[in-house]
């Protein structure tokens, strides 16, 4: 069961390995993320087969857009009978999902379980704990969260399998090595540059916050990208933020592996995501997060990533370049495939 534009990435090797080993794989949207561009361009991108069932759910609050996938999905789990039911992350479509496998009698694994960013004003945390609490078999990404796993008494159904947005990335990078592929627009206008995503509720929601941000990116240095993700643009409108002035350029949401392509071309990557926290460590760009905490804190390391209020983007992005060695936190690119064995074995 996926939802929204990150979890279309996740499922694409895990995808792929069941497939390897054999196993029907059946996957159902609840349409949370409805816009092509952060929904069937990734199907296309990976060659994710279409979803048996869309529930086209769309926006609403938060109350009602995870009511009416519950509502929406019950029926189809109870028709197909599924051996496990699979999600990923920490959306209101993952918590959904959890509730409904939790009243009926089919096991569920949460993928990327076990994070905690210990914000209570994210709706993000109260769904990563519920689904927790809510699953069968839990799939951590690192040590740090087998042992947010441990303190909360979930020990006995927790496995250490890795991350797969490595696999994802690893795959991607080998195909796009060097090819200078970018975003077309950034492609064709500058070399040096700066990339940013502004999404988060914490963030796009706060008029103030949300000016300070935006004022911040567009008097940096160099010209700086933001491939504006649709609440960002709605927010904007709302206040009359303009996106488009000094040194920020908006640009449409990239593609996977044109976004990969642009973080390794970047000089520095400023974000509120959590994928591109992972991404800018294990591609080598260092990267500033507009946030008071993050659920990657291997990314902290060396100040590969670096925490700040918007007031601190300027000063964070002109430190110098971190030399320290990353090792592999989040695992080598074979959490799909520990993934597929644990689901075959249980
Ligand atoms: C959701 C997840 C977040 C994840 C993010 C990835 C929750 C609580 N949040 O945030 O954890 O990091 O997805 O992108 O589930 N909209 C569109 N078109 C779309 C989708 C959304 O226009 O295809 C607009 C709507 O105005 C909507 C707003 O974006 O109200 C927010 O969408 P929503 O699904 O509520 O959450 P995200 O901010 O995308």
């Amino acid at each position: 069961m996926v939802g929204a534009r990150p979890q279309f990435v996740k499922l694409a090797p895990v995808h792929k390995a069941l497939s390897d080993l054999g196993v029907e794989h059946l996957i159902v949207h609840t349409g949370q993320h409805y816009d092509s561009k952060l929904s069937d361009v990734f199907f296309e991108e990976f060659d994710i087969p279409a979803p048996v069932a869309n529930l086209a759910i769309g926006s609403h609050s938060h109350a009602v857009q995870t009511a009416k996938i519950i509502e929406s999905l019950e029926p189809h789990i109870v028709s197909q009978k599924p051996d496990w039911v699979l999600c990923y992350g920490d959306t209101n479509s993952t918590l959904a999902c959890a509730v409904v496998c939790s009243k009926l009698p089919f096991k569920m694994a949460h993928i990327e379980a076990g994070l905690r960013s210990k914000n209570t004003f994210m709706p993000e945390e109260h769904n990563r704990i519920l689904t927790d609490h809510c699953s069968d078999l839990l799939l951590a990404p690192t040590d740090n969260a087998m042992q947010h796993l441990q303190s909360e008494g979930l020990s006995e159904r927790s496995y250490l399998v890795g991350d797969v947005m490595i696999d994802v990335l690893n795959t991607a990078k080998e195909s796009i090595f060097s090819d200078g592929r970018r975003s077309e627009e950034i492609n064709t206008r500058e070399s040096q540059f700066y990339l940013a995503t502004i999404h988060r509720q914490e963030n796009s929601d706060i008029e103030e916050r949300l000016r300070e941000i935006i004022d911040a990116l567009s008097e940096l240095d160099l010209p700086t990208y933001i491939p504006s993700h649709p609440r960002l643009v709605k927010k904007c409108k709302e206040f009359d933020i303009e996106l488009n002035k000094g040194s920020l350029r908006s640009i449409d949401p990239l593609s996977y592996r044109e976004l990969v392509a642009t973080v390794m071309k970047a000089e520095h990557i400023i974000t509120d995501s959590g994928g591109l926290q992972k991404e800018s460590f294990h591609l080598g760009t260092p990267c500033t997060t507009v946030r008071t905490e993050t659920e990657w804190v291997e990314t902290l390391t060396g100040e590969w990533n670096k925490l700040v209020e918007p007031k601190q983007i300027t000063d964070a992005i002109s430190r110098p370049h971190p030399s320290t060695e990353r090792g592999f936190p989040f695992g080598k690119g074979d959490a799909a495939a520990n993934i597929a064995k644990l689901l075959l074995k249980f």
